[in-house]
């Protein structure tokens, strides 16, 4: 139906006759001649319908509408370029020339659209309704091509590095991740449900006891939890796992991995080896176990400076075995009394009793704004001073807590400065990382219990396994290992366990009885005793991987037909009810009755 590809046509071709197909993009009258900027896939190209090469396509041109699809036969020409006009385009690589129309054929005519796609649209919801329009914005249109070339880059990427890629059931059994499980009823087996999987986790592993050796998977996966702008129902991940391989051997495929990726989709040299930090020096530099370390201001510990100070709040905290950090947000000292209590109150919401502050205006310490700085002494004062690099102008603001508390609530207060400061605009940096020895365990204060910080498959630090067996809880750190963009955490993974005897101790941690752990895991402590090899793996979040490399803010804007943040996808109306004779083939009997509609 085309000769070219709107994106194609140059001078190059000026006197030849192209075919062309594809959607109005823009119509402008001037004087009788239509001017239109056709549009496919790959770009657009200019059109004109003048009477006196065909008069019968200049006729029916006055006709055409916007998003109409069109078949146009012409002669391509240059644009007008004299001194006195200028008719060429820079912006467009067909810019310089222009199909004189002598067909025309009106394939398909559009309505009025329910909004225009040269316009932002703040109503996302009416954009997911009609996504298939949304999508022909060429923004999105872009990000479904980016997302498909990170996704080819990877299968050519662990095809090289010998991965087998292997499909998992999707229909299977509820593995442990840390969130809610969808449930799917069996028809033929009444009262049983499938679960639909957080993650191919415990498959990937049998994998590895079978002797795939190096597996990977472009994996759905599905979590009932709240959503954000980096969270879906529904997401996608890069799984892989191997065998025969310790942690630096999983990292070093991940970073050039990820390295040929970026060099695909940003033509930039990722370099590698990435950074690493600990969880420990994460949380206590950044307060937070998915740093974002361009914006610098990093927790200072001030404990040892303030441990008499006259400030119960701080003294008092310290002298209880806790701790005093504060941040520097540089030349934040005119912070509004508003926003103050904004920063105080997501301080409070995040745990904290509070958020102490000085509003350091000048250079002397009286004109300084704040609660309680007339309590401190000259020596403390010059210990923040030095410590915190005080200017005048600055804000200073403290956490005083147990260790983990305060390092997170400042962790936050943090990132809620830099989104008040806009302090990344305009950043293009790309900043990897690796945080690596997260705890293994993390106490739970409702349950009280301990639970799997990673999951439960994931193998202690060799110096803390025989505690973990011994039943010496506190303080296990795991082999497990997060990759880190941009303060979003790309990936995660971990070295397993593959010893029925260290999995049972594991079980036994988390507080799951021998009767259950037989029950739900009988298949892993089983295959563990048929030789099952050394392994370990990852998977790395594809929606977020694409969101970054496209510089977006949702990962909802790289996924073709995404849920809103209810959990529903608005262009089929999904979820939507079942019908009674559904709902008794499934032996689901419906309680929820919808409300009566009033007037
Ligand atoms: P984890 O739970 O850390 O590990 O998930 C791996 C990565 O998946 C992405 N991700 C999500 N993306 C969008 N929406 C969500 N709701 C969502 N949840 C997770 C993140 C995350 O880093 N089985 C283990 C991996 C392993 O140990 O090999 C796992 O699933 O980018
Ligand atoms: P108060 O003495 O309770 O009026 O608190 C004085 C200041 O210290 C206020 O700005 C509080 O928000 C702050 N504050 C109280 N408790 C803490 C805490 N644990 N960590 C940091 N700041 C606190």
């Amino acid at each position: 139906m085309r000769t070219h590809h709107c994106n194609e046509i140059r001078s190059e071709h000026i006197d030849t006759t192209v075919t062309l197909i594809g959607w109005v993009n823009s119509t402008r009258d001037h004087g009788g001649v239509i001017f239109i900027d056709l549009r496919d896939r790959e770009g657009l190209t200019q059109v004109v319908f003048r009477p006196d090469d065909s008069a019968e396509a200049a006729q029916l041109s006055h006709s055409l509408r916007d998003e109409d699809v069109v078949q146009i036969t012409g002669r391509v020409s240059a644009r007008l370029q004299t001194d006195e006009v200028d008719t060429t385009n820079s912006d467009l690589l067909t810019g310089e020339v222009e199909v004189v129309a002598s067909e025309l054929k009106i394939v398909n005519k559009a309505e009025v659209l329910p909004f225009q796609l040269d316009k932002e649209l703040s109503n996302e919801d009416l954009r997911l309704k009609y996504r298939y329009l949304d999508l022909r914005r060429s923004r999105l249109a872009s990000n479904l091509k980016q997302r498909h070339i990170l996704t080819k880059a990877t299968r050519d990427y662990l095809s090289d590095a010998g991965f087998l890629e292997i499909e998992t059931p999707i229909l299977s059994k509820a593995t442990p991740e840390g969130a809610r499980d969808f449930l799917v009823p069996s028809r033929i087996n009444p009262g049983k449900f499938y679960a639909l999987p957080q993650a191919p986790q415990q498959y990937k592993q049998m994998l590895m006891v079978a002797g795939v050796e190096r597996y990977f998977q472009i994996a759905k996966c599905f979590r009932d939890e709240d959503l954000r702008a980096d969270r879906q129902p529904e997401f996608t991940q890069i799984d892989m796992e191997l065998s025969f391989v310790d942690q630096d051997d999983v990292i070093g495929i991940v970073e050039n991995m990820l390295a040929t990726m970026f060099s695909k989709v940003r033509q930039v040299e990722v370099p590698t080896p990435f950074e690493r930090l600990t969880w420990h020096d994460a949380m206590n530099r950044y307060g937070s176990d998915k740093p974002e370390r361009r914006i610098g201001m990093e927790l200072i510990d001030l404990s040892e400076d303030l441990k008499d100070c006259e400030f119960r709040v701080f003294s008092g905290v310290i002298a209880n075995g806790g701790v005093v950090k504060a941040i520097n947000a540089k030349g934040f000292a005119d912070i509004s009394t508003g926003q103050i209590d904004k920063l105080t109150k997501l301080a409070q919401e995040a745990g904290a009793k509070g958020l102490a502050y000085i509003q350091a205006r000048e250079e002397d310490r009286k004109t300084w704004r704040s609660p309680f700085v007339k309590r401190m002494s000259d020596a403390e004062i010059e210990a923040l001073r030095t410590k915190l690099n005080i200017e005048p102008g600055d804000l200073i603001l403290f956490a005083a807590d147990q260790w983990e508390p305060a390092c997170d609530v400042l962790g936050r207060i943090r990132m809620e400065v830099c989104a008040l400061k806009n302090l990344l605009e305009g950043n293009d940096a790309l900043d990897f990382l690796w945080v690596t020895e997260f705890p293994l365990l993390a106490y739970d204060e409702e349950s009280g219990r301990h639970v799997a910080v990673h999951h439960p498959f994931t193998r202690p630090l060799k110096e803390d396994e025989e505690k973990l067996k011994k039943g010496e809880y506190d303080g296990l750190r795991a082999q497990a290992y997060d990759v880190v963009l941009n303060g979003h955490e790309l990936g995660g993974g971990s070295i397993r366990i593959h010893e029925a005897e260290l999995q049972s101790a594991m079980f036994r941690a988390l507080g799951i009885s021998e009767e259950e752990a037989a029950e739900e895991f009988a298949h892993i402590l089983d295959a563990f005793k048929f030789g099952a090899p050394p392994h370990g793996g990852i998977a790395l979040g594809l929606d977020r991987l694409v969101m970054l490399a496209c510089r977006e803010e949702s990962i909802r804007e790289v996924i073709a037909f995404p849920k809103n943040n209810k959990g529903a996808e608005l262009m089929t109306s999904s979820p939507a009810g079942a019908t009674p004779i559904a709902l008794r083939d499934l032996r689901i009997k419906s309680t929820y009755v919808e409300k009566p509609k009033t007037e």
